[in-house]
């Protein structure tokens, strides 16, 4: 494998997580294997004990089909290369991670400081069960003044998500870490967005990141998936007790599609991030348009904190709209090659039209009347899609 410290990303994502040589052949196949099973059978009581050592010392070693085999280091290993981590653990959903992160750190009676603008079902999360378990969950925007006001006696952990959901409010995680060290938190971080390949929250100050595999990583559209990373080993041992303990798996078949995912991260990620500027170039002429919230482009808010902290962008945006609601939705209606749907990071431009409850809760929103659509702009041909765009326009202003 090349060197970590000093090959570039794309370089360490193509030779990570490869099969290694059958000793007997002194060939292996290029693509590993989904290594599908339910258990793990020994030569002899001494390997097994052998392994049950190793995993006693929190080494990755597996007795049971659950923590799973080949197929599921690999991709951890390609997780932890993305962030920068010393271990990640796979969960089956982006949530499910989010919910072992949380599991992994917090306790009854503790306090929980949740960035305002974090993904929308963390609130559910919090009042289905946080609350329910009494942890308590006070939500700012995520800058240290705010927090500050918040702390409590029994605040343990910040949870932030940079850029934020709905309209990719960039927060200054080295500020943010540096609070967090000075009040003894731990600093967990959503990092859907950026996925390791062009936000590392870990190397800006982070204990945790989070990532929804099912977005960018995975990055066909076809699996549901997520991932806990660290490097701290008190935080590893947490996170490794809890993933055990609450029987976070997934299927080897997941893991070998998202394993394959990664391999074309860096072109899928850099097209979709340049058609995504193509795009929004297109819309800052276009009259209908009020604002656009994208942090690689240099008149965004957060646009001095992206290009300090980022190597790159990707396919999503958020535009406001002078239409009422009533065109808005014909808007969204006309698009024909945009799909109505809520997820992204595929390959294929999806559509959102933002609801503004949604929106509310966010401190970065201006709280105008404006119509809010979320774009995912995909692989297809940038010009196709504005010129769906500029047809789509049309017809909500007809
Ligand atoms: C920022 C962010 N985090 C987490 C998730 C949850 O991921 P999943 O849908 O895999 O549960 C999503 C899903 O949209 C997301 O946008």
């Amino acid at each position: 494998m090349p060197n970590s410290n000093t090959a570039h990303l794309d370089t360490l994502l193509q030779h990570t997580g490869v099969a290694p040589f059958d000793p007997a052949t002194g060939a292996a196949p290029v693509a590993l294997p989904a290594m599908r099973t339910s258990t793990v059978r020994f030569q002899s009581l001494d390997a097994l004990d052998r392994a049950q050592a190793g995993k006693a010392r929190g080494e990755r070693k597996a007795t049971y089909g659950r923590v799973g085999m080949d197929t599921h280091a690999a991709l951890e290993d390609v997780f932890c290369e993305l962030e920068g981590a010393e271990r990640a653990f796979l969960a089956s959903s982006g949530l499910a991670a989010i919910t072992l992160a949380f599991f992994s750190i917090l306790s009854s009676r503790d306090h929980v400081l949740v960035a305002d603008c974090a993904y929308g079902p963390v609130r559910y999360l919090d009042k289905t069960v946080l609350g329910r378990m009494d942890i308590q969950v006070s939500y700012c925007r995520a800058t240290p003044a705010e927090l500050e006001a918040q702390l409590r006696p029994n605040t343990r952990v910040l949870y932030v998500e940079s850029p934020g959901s709905l309209l990719f409010e960039m927060l200054d995680i080295p500020a943010l870490a540096a609070f967090a060290r000075k009040h003894d938190l731990i600093l967990a971080v959503d990092n859907t967005w950026g996925s390791g390949y062009i936000y590392r929250p870990l190397e800006l100050g982070a204990d945790i990141s989070v990532v929804a595999g099912t977005k960018y990583v995975g990055g066909h559209s076809d699996l549901m998936l997520g991932a806990v990373m660290a490097s701290d080993p008190g935080l590893i041992k947490r996170i490794n007790d809890t993933h055990y303990a609450m029987g976070y798996s997934i299927s080897a078949d997941d893991a070998w599609l998202a394993l394959r995912g990664a391999r074309t991260l860096p072109i899928r990620m850099r097209q979709s991030a340049q058609n995504a500027l193509e795009v929004c170039e297109f819309l800052k002429a276009r009259p209908e348009v009020a604002r656009i919230y994208h942090p690689a482009l240099p008149e965004d808010a957060g646009h001095a904190i992206w290009k300090r902290d980022c190597t790159g962008s990707n396919g999503m945006l958020a535009v406001e709209l002078k239409l009422d609601n009533a065109a808005a939705r014909r808007f969204v209606d006309a698009l024909a090659l945009f799909g109505i749907g809520f997820s992204w990071g595929g390959f294929e431009s999806l559509v959102q039209l933002v609801d503004h409850a949604a929106l509310q809760v966010h401190g970065y929103w201006s709280k105008n009347d404006h119509a809010v659509v979320r774009l995912h702009i995909g692989l297809e041909s940038p010009q196709d899609l504005i010129a769906d765009l500029t047809q789509a326009l049309g017809m909500a202003v007809a």
